[in-house]
């Protein structure tokens, strides 16, 4: 699949989701390039329809996109619930157990996600995975001292890497934290590793989503098509 299929997909779970926020609601809001589509379509209603609803976001670039189109967005502790978060995932199982982090905004999508009544994630089919752990498991890790969380992990066999921006330097998470990157392939006890993870001193968050989610809306080429979780 090229990327322009790729964000056709996209673009069709994101215009799926965004059927779910009606008038009234909180919805958390969620990060990366699927998400975009989902704004843009919120956007879209908001101006056109007159959509009326509270957004939390999962990053200060998404809180930005939504802002450029008059979304009102509030602190996460501004509001007592959120009624729905729509979010987008790097890979999902047949188990509902997801690797989310690939754009560094797992800490607060996982805050977020946390307060929510209800969790939608919003993928192309390339995402559906037997098992977990080709994409590398973000961690998002504390800068003091992360060298020697860093050497754990290798010692652990976990394959970490920090994650850098084009110029060499640490990517930065919107909580000014690093984020490692764990080449592992593949994860058989996903229940385990998470707890060896926010065990580990230093770190802060993990990406593993492990039966979180209730809905998967999938960008399929026949239509989007909506994986429901029966094990929550
Ligand atoms: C950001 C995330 C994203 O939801 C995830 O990386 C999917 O992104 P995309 O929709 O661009 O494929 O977890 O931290």
């Amino acid at each position: 699949m090229d990327k322009t299929q790729q964000d056709e997909l996209k673009k069709a779970a994101g215009i799926e989701a965004a059927k779910l926020v009606e008038n009234g609601m909180i919805a958390g809001l969620g990060t990366g390039s699927t998400v975009r589509f989902l704004v843009d379509e919120l956007g879209r209603r908001t101006q056109e329809e007159g959509l009326e609803f509270t957004g939390v976001t999962t990053s200060r670039r998404t809180q930005e996109q939504a802002e450029s189109y008059g979304i009102k967005i509030v602190d996460i502790d501004e509001v007592d619930h959120v009624d729905v978060t729509i979010d987008g995932a790097d890979e999902v199982d047949k188990d509902f157990n997801g690797i989310k982090g690939g754009g560094a905004a797992l800490l607060w999508e996982k805050i977020v996600a946390t307060n929510s009544k209800k969790i939608v994630w919003i993928v192309d089919e390339s995402k559906i995975v037997d098992t977990i752990g080709k994409f590398p498991l973000p961690v998002e890790v504390i800068p003091f001292g992360a060298g020697h969380v860093i050497k754990r992990f290798e010692d652990r066999g976990y394959k970490p890497v920090l994650r850098l921006t084009e110029d060499g330097k640490p990517v930065r998470t919107d909580e000014n934290n690093y984020v490692v990157d764990l080449h592992m392939d593949c994860i058989d006890h996903p229940q385990d590793l998470a707890e060896d993870l926010i065990n580990t001193v230093g770190v802060v968050e993990h990406g593993l989503f492990l039966n979180m989610v209730d809905t998967v809306i999938v960008g399929d080429p026949h239509g989007p098509r909506v994986m429901t979780n029966s094990n929550k």
